[in-house]
């Protein structure tokens, strides 16, 4: 059995005061630092790129776990790995040379990851599994917090955990997790949860806790 890892996810956070919501969900018990890069292309929203990711850096040790949703992930992974991100998560429907990125991904030193949006295929990821640290299954379609938890994500996270066997490699789930889709996920075989709104409700360190408690059990 894996850890089971929460990773709050920051495009639910205040941004005016990012650097304080990221020392509170750490605070709180946060395991990854949850970071939603969105360039207005290849999803319908931009949040923050490099620059803003390199000033939180210090507000916390925890691994930071870079979702880059762009069309141009081979363009811009250095300038990912400058800022200090730990994990980098790239694209499959943008990423046509996988191998070749995933590798780079790590010789850059950071770990790697493949995301798959609800409406993509798995079929390629059993040629990459010894390049992959970490498999993202949406369960929303990229491009915003707060939306509701697309239902077959269950029966891809199954398939992949089935897939990926006792290989060291992180399942991970994003969008529309709470605390009540929490165990169907874990149950399929998800052990990485990233949840955004459930996490940043009411806005301050005793609920962000609370509610980080509430999706591990
Ligand atoms: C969606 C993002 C997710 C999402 C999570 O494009 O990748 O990280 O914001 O937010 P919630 O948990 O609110 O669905
Ligand atoms: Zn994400």
């Amino acid at each position: 059995m894996k850890e089971l890892l929460i990773a709050p996810s920051i495009l639910s956070a205040n941004f005016g005061f990012l650097a304080e919501e990221i020392k509170s969900i750490d605070k709180a018990g946060a395991d990854w630092i949850h970071l939603d890069v969105m360039d207005g292309h290849f999803v319908p929203n931009l949040t923050f790129g490099p620059p803003v990711i390199k000033s939180i850096r210090p507000c916390s040790q925890k691994p930071f776990d870079a979702h880059l949703m762009v069309t141009n992930p081979d363009e811009v992974i250095e300038e990912y790995v400058d800022a200090g991100v730990d994990i980098i998560t790239v694209h499959k429907e943008v990423t046509p040379h996988l191998d070749r990125t995933l590798t780079r991904i790590r010789e850059l030193g950071c770990k790697a990851g493949v995301s798959i949006n609800p409406g993509t295929s798995i079929s390629g990821l059993e040629f990459l599994l010894d390049k992959l640290d970490l498999i993202l299954v949406m369960s929303v379609n990229p491009g915003f917090g707060g939306q509701t938890f697309i239902n077959s994500s269950l029966g891809k996270i199954k398939i992949i955990s089935d897939l990926v066997g006792k290989r060291p490699i992180n399942i991970q789930v994003d969008g529309g997790v709470n605390s009540e889709i929490a165990p169907k996920v874990i149950k399929a075989g998800a052990n990485v949860i990233v949840a955004g709104s459930a996490v940043f409700k009411e806005g301050n360190v005793e609920s962000y806790k609370q509610n980080i408690k509430s999706l591990r059990h």
